[in-house]
């Protein structure tokens, strides 16, 4: 991903928003905001034949403390004209290996118990449901549960 990518970027994060279910956010921000809020090294946009952007997946750090120095959250957007193709499924897989290589041992997010499609597509991609944070916030005037999800690399810090 680059700027030039910017503004398919963040129309498509604002569909998403738009869908009522993938966010509490409401608002897509920025370019500078959104750019400065992940992780440069983790970001992926998936184009076609043509260069356009169907969509992208990206990390935020969930802590500044050491120990969680391998934890990140995640965002995966698909533009709805380019749904179940196979693109967010393709996202994750490349976001795995660019954080695995780079030694990130979990990937976790929060995703809304009314969202099939993504559960679903977490789940095929070895994601787990931890389990659910009651009403833990208010989204259009409605208080919503939460599924935390996460994904436990095999393959990093499991030494011991
Ligand atoms: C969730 C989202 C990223 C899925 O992207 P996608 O490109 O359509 O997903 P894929 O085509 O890679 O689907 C992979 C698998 O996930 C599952 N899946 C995807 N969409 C589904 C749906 N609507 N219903 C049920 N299962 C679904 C299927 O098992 C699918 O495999 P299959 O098509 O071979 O059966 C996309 O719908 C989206 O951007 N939604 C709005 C934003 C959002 O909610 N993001 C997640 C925030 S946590």
């Amino acid at each position: 991903m680059t700027s030039a990518h910017a503004p398919a970027v963040l129309a498509i994060y604002q569909a998403g928003l738009d869908s009522g279910d993938a966010s509490f956010e409401t608002t897509a921000p920025c370019w500078r905001t959104w750019d400065a809020t992940h992780a440069a090294q983790h970001r992926f946009v998936a184009v076609d034949q043509h260069g356009r952007v169907l969509g992208w997946v990206a990390v935020s750090a969930v802590s500044s403390r050491c120990v969680y120095a391998g934890v990140v959250e995640h965002s995966v957007y698909v533009d709805p004209a380019a749904g179940r193709r196979g693109v967010g499924l393709a996202l994750l897989q490349a976001l795995i290996a660019s954080t695995e290589a780079a030694g990130i041992w979990t990937i976790q997010s929060g995703i809304f118990p009314e969202n099939t499609a993504s559960a679903v597509l977490h789940e095929r991609a070895g994601f787990r449901r931890v389990g659910v944070r009651e009403r833990i916030g208010a989204h259009h005037g409605r208080w919503r549960d939460v599924v935390l999800i996460e994904r436990r690399s095999t393959r990093v810090g499991s030494g011991g």
